[in-house]
């Protein structure tokens, strides 16, 4: 069984004021039902990692470098992230593969970095609407995948995030049939690859997540749980998204 995701990417927002957010959504979801995971700035974690005392909301970093330690300026390695209290990290996000440049072989590395340190790596993939509009979906989502994902990759230490790019920060949603579509390729992919291993990576959706059309997608097979971004900030909206998981 795989166990339900709700995944919080709060990109570049939030400073220690905030943390008073994070206790609000602990205090009203004291026991969640599903498992919690809120990625704030990397300035942020260890203090999210204090406030958050004996709750199991686990902590992730937003990005790490491919290497443990050296001369890279500004970065931030995956043993630091887990010195600071993380468990998890987000590789490959759309906003790093345009800002950033990143590649399908550095998210690999990144990836294998991440499992080397013993976190959970959070793979994000999706298409542009130019390629959807290209009718290229499936062909960009699935070479994102192959080459994105480490061959040591398991369900245990990986999770895949499906972010379309144009529904995020948008407020546009791809339709439930479209979500599903892609979901059902990514699982079948996983299993062609993996074999039975393919059934036990958790695969989350992402882009334009919100209380009101939550239960909608997590009512779809091979979605188990969000990577939600703008929504995730507020601990009103972020806990009606983890109550919409846990009862679905
Ligand atoms: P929004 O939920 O703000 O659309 O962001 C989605 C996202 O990029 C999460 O990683």
């Amino acid at each position: 069984m795989r166990r339900k995701l709700a995944a919080g990417n709060w990109k570049m927002n939030g400073v220690a004021a905030d943390l008073a957010e994070v206790k609000a959504l602990i205090a009203a979801h004291p026991e969640p039902g599903c498992e919690v995971l809120i990625c704030p700035p990397a300035t942020l974690i260890a203090q999210m990692n204090w406030a958050k005392g004996a709750h199991p909301l686990a902590l992730g970093g937003q990005d790490c470098h491919v290497k443990a330690a050296g001369a890279h300026t500004g970065d931030i390695s995956a043993p630091m992230l887990v010195d600071a209290g993380a468990s998890h990290v987000i590789v490959g996000h759309s906003e790093r593969r345009a800002d950033h440049g990143e590649t399908n072989s550095e998210v690999r590395a990144k990836a294998l970095a991440a499992q080397a340190a013993g976190l959970v790596a959070v793979i994000c993939l999706g298409e542009t609407e130019a390629e959807r509009d290209a009718g290229a979906t499936l062909a960009v989502i699935g070479a994102q995948l192959g080459a994105s994902v480490p061959e040591s990759a398991t369900g245990a230490d990986t999770v895949i995030a499906y972010e379309p790019v144009w529904a995020i920060g948008t407020g546009r949603t791809p339709t439930p049939a479209q979500i599903a579509e892609v979901h059902g390729f990514l699982r079948a992919e996983l299993v062609a690859r993996f074999g039975p291993e393919g059934a036990a990576f958790r695969l989350l959706y992402g882009g334009s997540v919100k209380p009101s059309n939550a239960a909608e997608i997590f009512a779809l097979p091979d979605v188990d749980g969000a990577l939600v971004g703008g929504a995730s900030l507020k601990a009103a909206d972020f806990g009606a998204i983890i109550a919409a998981l846990a009862a679905a």
